[in-house]
């Protein structure tokens, strides 16, 4: 249902089936974090962090011979209004955000709604079980609210379409797959990467940080100035370096003290760097 400048959600209540849980959407002003995190959790009909967390043991070994660590954790709804706010990725100058490593994809889920501006979400995850749930929980999400989304799905890619108030298209995508194929990345406006790479699979981050566009906003879970080939070039700005090759110049934004609660630390929340693509 949409209703001047809010809309309304609704999603299915497990504990009271009779009624179901009503957001109120764009929440720019509106934030009510408690709402958000009861709603995800009866919509992902799973708890957040490791304990909702449905990855096998073979999905873990399989990552492993891949070059990719499934560690898992999530960015509260609360860490995420902050990362999205003005003083640090400012989505509301953005139209494209992508998530990779977007777990069961409630991050995406909420940046979609919370900025009507973003035109394109995306998100793409490496394990089966978590890319799973995210599609059914947005099943359930586009089946009970007919009249907002389209959906569409494949094995391995979901896509909900939400027309907005000036009849343009808005779309959410989520893929299964590695986050190197990731082709809408290299042209969004704000790229959250809040995902380990062990350590042999650093240098082709770095390649991919590379092959961001100019102006890129980025949110990264490792400290960027750690990361092998990455060279101070001034106070707040790096080179990033691949086979001795200069390929990117990136320099740091929003205070570096910032910190956003996640599943982990909900209280005191956890601090990741944020930077833009300077050049290349
Ligand atoms: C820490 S979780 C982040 C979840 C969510 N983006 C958030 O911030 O709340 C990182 C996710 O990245 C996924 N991942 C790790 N390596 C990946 C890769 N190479 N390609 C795609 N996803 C990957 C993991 O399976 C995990 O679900």
């Amino acid at each position: 249902m949409k209703n001047g400048n809010t809309m309304t959600l609704l999603i299915p209540n497990d504990e009271d089936p009779d009624h179901a849980i009503q957001i109120n959407y764009p929440t720019q002003s509106f934030v009510d974090n408690d709402l958000i995190v009861t709603s995800f959790k009866s919509l992902y009909r799973s708890n957040w962090g490791q304990e909702g967390d449905p990855r096998t043991s073979g999905e873990n070994e399989q990552a492993e011979q891949q070059g990719a660590s499934l560690l898992f954790g999530e960015i509260l709804p609360s860490g995420v209004s902050k990362l999205l706010d003005k003083q640090h990725l400012d989505a509301s100058t953005a139209t494209t955000l992508v998530d990779l490593g977007c777990g069961m994809s409630k991050l995406i889920l909420q940046s979609f709604l919370e900025y009507p501006n973003l035109n394109k979400v995306v998100g793409i995850e490496l394990c089966r079980s978590r890319f799973l749930l995210g599609v059914n929980s947005l099943k359930i999400l586009a089946a009970a609210n007919p009249s907002i989304f389209n959906i569409s799905v494949k094995d391995d890619f979901l896509e909900l379409i939400m027309q907005s108030k000036n009849n343009s298209l808005r779309i959410l995508r989520i893929y299964f797959g590695t986050l190197f194929n990731c082709k809408e990345a290299l042209d969004s406006d704000i790229v959250i990467c809040q995902t380990n790479f062990p350590s042999k699979t650093q240098p082709e981050l770095i390649k991919l940080l590379s092959s961001f566009k100019i102006n890129t906003r980025i949110l990264l879970y490792h400290t960027l100035r750690d990361l092998p080939g990455v060279i101070p070039s001034g106070a707040d700005t790096v080179y990033l370096n691949f086979n001795d090759e200069r390929l990117a110049e990136y320099k740091q934004i929003a205070p570096m003290d910032s910190h956003f609660p996640t599943t982990w630390s909900p209280i005191n929340g956890a601090h990741f760097d944020c930077w833009l693509k300077l050049s290349s």
